[in-house]
């Protein structure tokens, strides 16, 4: 398998948030953000490994915002690392305010997807080429969070 520049998997997906999209305080329910992130890192890892992913990890999800009904959510998705059978895909989410053009960050998540055969079972996956400097600090960070994630270090 041939290594794939890592630049060629970036992905961008938006969605208009309806009223269907809501919580009871009138923003987007939180989990329907999660949904989203989940899907966006999908198409980057099912494009990367070109057979069936699964989700492994989602790392712990912060909202520095929430977001309006009626604005737009913009996932932005690229492949950080990959592993022998794992790949982790990080995922920048932003708020556009559509009546003022304003760009809010909302969150950012980082998820472990799995390529599985027909089995189910972990199959290896094409390595990637990192060039550009957000690339590459993108790649050293994402290594140090797969030792961490991996040691699964207690609380102290
Ligand atoms: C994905 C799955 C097949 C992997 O099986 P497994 O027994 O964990 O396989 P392995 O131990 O060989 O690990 C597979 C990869 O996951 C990585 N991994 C293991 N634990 C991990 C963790 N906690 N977080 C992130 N990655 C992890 C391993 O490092 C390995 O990656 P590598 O080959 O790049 O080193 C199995 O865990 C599974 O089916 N999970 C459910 C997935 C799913 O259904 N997701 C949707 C939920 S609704």
């Amino acid at each position: 398998m041939a290594d794939r520049p890592a630049s060629e998997l970036a992905f961008t997906m938006a969605h208009l948030m309806l009223p269907k999209d809501g919580n009871p305080m009138g923003f987007v329910h939180g989990g329907v953000v999660a949904k989203h992130i989940d899907e966006a890192a999908a198409v980057v890892a099912s494009r990367h490994a070109r057979c069936m992913v699964v989700t492994r990890s989602f790392d712990n999800l912060e909202f520095h915002n929430h977001v309006e009904i009626g604005n737009l959510l913009i996932l932005k998705a690229s492949l950080n690392m990959v592993g022998t059978t794992s790949m982790e895909i990080g995922v920048r989410v932003e708020e556009e305010e559509l009546t003022s053009g304003r760009i809010n960050h909302i969150a950012s998540a980082y998820l472990t997807f799995v390529a599985i055969n027909e089995e189910g079972k972990p199959c290896p996956v094409p390595q990637a080429v990192f060039t550009s400097e957000a690339e590459k600090r993108r790649n050293k960070e994402a290594a140090c969070r797969r030792q961490k994630r991996l040691a699964k270090e207690p609380c102290s």
